[in-house]
């Protein structure tokens, strides 16, 4: 069983971002994950390109950048070139998905879907054996420390039986709201990566943050 944990960098602190990339590298989780927020497809704007090297270069665990922004497909090739190892890309932000997902993994790196809270795991059917892994949104994305809405366990799990149905190999990675509180029960229903940035960050201790959510179960 697959049971990872990425580190949400948007909640790190950007005055002192060193500090806070030594403590991943040096925790039990097993990615960077990196929320790229451009204004348009969510309300907010996070870091770009400057941010993503920076954190890059000295990173010693793979990066999950996850796209939250229109027409991806412009910056695919910037992505790849800064080391992102997993990319992740919007369904409700790709006209020719297919595309984009063939592109990502022309690059080199392991291609994602992303969903939004309203988007069915259903509307997966036909893309789905082409992905190496979807990211189950459980919050609507934008901002960090939301609360869980519930009715992800549900989609995480019908996404599951989807995947074993097929025999694939697609891991289920969820994002928003994750804490040590709803971990085991993601775990149970499916999950392969969990994404935590307010848990893990606003905690006085970020690396036992990090060893609790990833034994969570
Ligand atoms: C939200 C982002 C998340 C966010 C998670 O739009 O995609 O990755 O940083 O933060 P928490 O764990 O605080 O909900
Ligand atoms: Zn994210």
């Amino acid at each position: 069983m697959h049971h990872s944990i990425a580190p949400s960098m948007l909640s790190a602190n950007f005055s002192n971002l060193e500090k806070d990339i030594e403590l991943v590298n040096s925790s039990e989780a097993n990615l960077f994950h990196l929320d790229i927020m451009d204004g348009v497809f969510v309300p907010n704007i996070s870091y770009g390109f400057p941010v993503v090297k920076a954190i890059a270069s000295k990173a010693k665990k793979p990066l999950d950048a996850h796209l939250m922004i229109v027409d991806p497909d412009r910056y695919l090739e910037n992505f790849a070139q800064l080391g992102v190892n997993y990319l992740s890309v919007h369904y409700e932000a790709c006209t020719h998905l297919h595309r984009t997902i063939q592109k990502i993994k022309s690059l080199g790196m392991k291609a994602g879907v992303a969903l939004n809270p309203h988007t069915p795991v259903e509307t997966l059917t036909d893309i789905l054996s082409e992905t190496d892994f979807i990211l189950i949104m459980s919050v609507n994305p934008g901002f960090g420390g939301q609360s869980f809405i519930e009715n992800s366990y549900s989609k995480i799990k019908r996404l599951k039986k989807m995947i074993e149905q097929r025999s694939l190999n697609t891991l289920i990675e969820v994002d928003g709201g994750v804490n040590k509180e709803n971990a085991p029960l993601l775990f149970k229903s499916g999950a392969n990566i969990l994404v935590a940035g307010n848990s893990v960050f606003a905690s006085s201790d970020p690396a036992k943050a990090i060893t609790q959510l990833k034994n969570a179960l």
